[in-house]
Formats: structure tokens, C-alpha cells, sequence
């Protein structure tokens, strides 16, 4: 842990006071060396924050307001943006983990600029983002639970809405129960999917799938019985649990791929099989939402009681406990440990 000098928010930026932080997977392959980004930065892209202070030109936020942060600010003029596919924005908004000393509005000490992950460093107790990172929702919403609208429950959810376009009827399969999967069966549920079913290596998981809906719970070893679904979600980042979701799906079925492996790996089908199959293959980046429409949505359906997110909080934390929250997750054990900031 370190003090760091953070500049004041410059034009169409905002300054916030972290609330809470989720520990997500995306954060473990950085720390993990599976992906790439530059060292030194401030990891943490699922938080919940309080705006403090504002940058000129931004007319729509207030100190106070609770915001939940977006890993990617949509610049809004790139061609995805126009596409209205803002989870593609080539251009985003903010400094990135990007060093660039132009961007970077956190310095050590010594005047050397860091980089915070996605721009937006939810590890870090107060951060300077993008206007548009800043998504203001309920403030009845808990932060915590806010923080993990931010990554896990908009990747999950969005998933088997937008991404699959999962309709009231249709079967269900998702692979892998952490933060990202168990929102996904949630999603599952509330769209009225049936049957759905969630598999994992953990029984712990699968007891708290059925609490999020699920209609069967197997573990990784059973999946057999799963064959045959209308749509399945990878939600591990597994080579082996990728092609097995391929092979899973009925023909005509949909897969959709959520979890993440490190960069380079690569997959392999059996193409005859798909194309005679007339199978789809997805791939879904943010639940392919539009964070100033879903992150809001979702915070009311959570306080309208129609999403039980509350079953993804395995453990509220403090900042010096995160190195055994990584460690936990590399073993599989609880959902999301959250860091809550006094
Ligand atoms: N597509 C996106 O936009 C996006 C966004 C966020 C996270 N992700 C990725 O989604 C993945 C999941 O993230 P998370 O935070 O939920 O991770 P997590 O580590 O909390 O959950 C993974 C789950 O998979 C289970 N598992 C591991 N091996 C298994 C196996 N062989 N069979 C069945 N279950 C198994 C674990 O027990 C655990 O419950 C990660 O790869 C993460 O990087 C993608
Ligand atoms: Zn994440
Ligand atoms: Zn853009």
C-alpha cells in the first residue's frame, strides 16, 4: 500500500471516494502475469463510489451522487459507439492503464504518473475518472452490491439477455458459479428461462445457484446429464470447459463464451459437427451493455427485490486482506470478496 498524489478532475472528469470494490477474476490473470498490462498500476475495475468533486463541463453529476464505475467509458463517437455497441468502444474515455503522463491524474510522490486498470482503479481509496465511467444509480442501493453491478452482475446478467437473448422457456446451462456465473443464472431466472441449469466443481456453489434460481445443480463431473440446452454460458475462462460448451448445446443451440483465458489460448471444435449442428458460437464482452442504461436497471430490479444479488457477497473486506482474497480465488472458495472502504 502506498500514498499517492491525485490531481484534481480536469474537463469531463469527476473525482470519486471509493464506497466498495469487488475482487473479480479479470483482476487475478493480471496479477497472475495471463495477461498483459503495464506494471505498477492500481488494479480493481468493479466499484461503487461517491462523487467529490467535478471537472468542468460536466453538468449531470453532483458531489454525493453514487456512481458505479464502468470499465470501459464509451467515448461515444468511435464507430461501435454509433453502432450503439459501447462494450467495443475503440476509444475510450479516460487514461486506461495507459502511463501516458497527459493521462494519468495519480503521480507518486515523486511525481511519476500510474496507471489505474480500465481507468477506473477501484483498488485505490479515491480516483479521477471519465464523466462517462460514472454511472449515478439508486443511492438506496448498497455499495457493495453497487460495486458488483460494475463488472460480475452486468457481465452475467447482460449475457443471457442481450448477448444470448435468452427468451422466457428456453434451457439453460452455465458453466462455472463464480461472481459471473452465479448473475448469470440469476439473469437466467428472471427472464424466465427453464429449466436452468448450473454446473461447478464446488458444492458450495451449487447450493447457492439453486438459492439464485437455478432449477438443477451438478457438479463439473455430472455434466453429461446437462447435454441438450437451448443456450450455454461458459463462465470460467477453461479451454476444456469451452469446447465441452460447444459440444453441450443442441443442435440449433446458442453457446456463449463469458469466461476468459489467458491471451494467446485457443479453443478447437469439430467444424463438421457445428455447421451440420447449425450451432452459434458467441463471444460476450460486458454482457454487451450499455452501462448508463443496465447499471441503473439493475440497481432498481435489485431494490424491487427481482434479483437476489445479495447471495455474491461472500466476505466484506478491508484493503490490506486483498492478497487473500486472490488466494482464494485461485482455490474456487466463495464468490465475491468485496473491499469495503471506511
Ligand atoms: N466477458 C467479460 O466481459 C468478462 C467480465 C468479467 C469477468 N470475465 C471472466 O469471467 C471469468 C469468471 O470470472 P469470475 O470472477 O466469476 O471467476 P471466479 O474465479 O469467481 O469463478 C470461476 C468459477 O468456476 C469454477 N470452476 C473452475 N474450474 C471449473 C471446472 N473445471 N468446471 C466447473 N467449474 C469450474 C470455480 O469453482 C468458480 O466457482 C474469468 O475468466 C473472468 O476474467 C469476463
Ligand atoms: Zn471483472
Ligand atoms: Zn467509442
Amino acid at each position: 500500500m502506498e500514498e499517492c498524489v491525485l490531481d484534481p478532475p480536469q474537463p469531463a472528469e469527476v473525482r470519486v471516494r471509493m464506497a466498495a470494490a469487488g475482487v473479480c477474476h479479470s483482476d487475478l490473470h493480471v496479477v497472475d502475469g495471463e495477461w498483459e498490462r503495464p506494471t505498477g498500476i492500481v488494479l480493481g475495475h468493479e466499484g461503487a463510489a461517491w462523487v467529490e468533486s467535478i471537472g468542468e463541463g460536466v453538468d449531470d453529476l453532483e458531489p454525493g451522487d453514487l456512481v458505479v464505475l464502468a470499465w470501459t467509458a464509451p467515448c461515444s463517437r468511435c464507430d461501435a459507439c454509433e453502432r450503439q455497441q459501447p462494450w467495443l468502444c475503440v476509444t475510450p474515455d479516460g487514461s486506461g492503464h495507459r502511463l501516458a503522463p497527459e493521462l494519468a491524474r495519480m503521480h507518486r510522490t515523486t511525481g511519476e504518473p500510474i496507471g489505474i486498470y480500465s481507468g477506473i482503479g477501484t483498488f485505490g481509496e479515491h480516483q479521477v475518472v471519465a464523466r462517462s465511467a460514472a454511472i449515478k444509480i439508486d443511492p438506496r442501493t448498497p455499495p457493495d452490491i453497487a460495486a458488483l453491478i460494475g463488472c460480475a452482475v452486468t457481465t452475467g446478467i447482460g449475457a443471457v439477455r442481450n448477448t444470448a437473448g435468452v427468451k422466457a422457456g428456453e434451457s439453460v446451462l452455465v458453466i462455472g458459479l463464480g461472481g459471473v456465473g452465479l448473475s448469470a443464472v440469476m439473469g437466467a431466472a428472471a427472464v424466465g428461462a427453464h429449466p436452468i441449469t448450473a454446473i461447478d466443481t464446488s458444492p458450495a456453489k451449487l447450493e447457492l445457484a439453486v438459492r439464485a434460481g437455478a432449477h438443477r445443480a451438478l457438479l463439473a463431473d455430472k455434466v453429461d446429464q446437462a447435454r441438450g440446452a437451448d443456450h450455454v454460458l461458459e463462465c470460467i475462462g477453461l479451454i476444456e470447459t469451452v469446447e465441452l460448451a460447444v459440444e453441450l448445446a443442441r443442435p440449433g443451440g446458442v453457446i456463449t463464451l463469458v469466461g476468459m483465458t489467458p491471451q494467446g489460448h485457443r479453443a478447437s471444435f469439430d467444424v463438421y459437427r457445428l455447421v451440420e449442428d447449425g450451432k452459434q458460437i458467441r463471444g460476450s464482452n460486458y454482457g454487451s451493455a450499455v452501462p448508463a442504461q443496465d447499471f441503473p436497471q439493475i440497481a432498481t430490479e435489485y431494490l424491487e427485490g427481482a434479483l437476489p444479488l445479495d447471495l455474491l457477497v461472500t466476505e466484506r473486506i478491508g484493503l490490506q486482506e486483498l492478497d487473500a482474497a486472490f488466494d482464494a480465488m485461485r482455490r474456487g472458495d466463495g464468490v465475491r470478496r468485496v473491499v469495503v472502504f471506511g
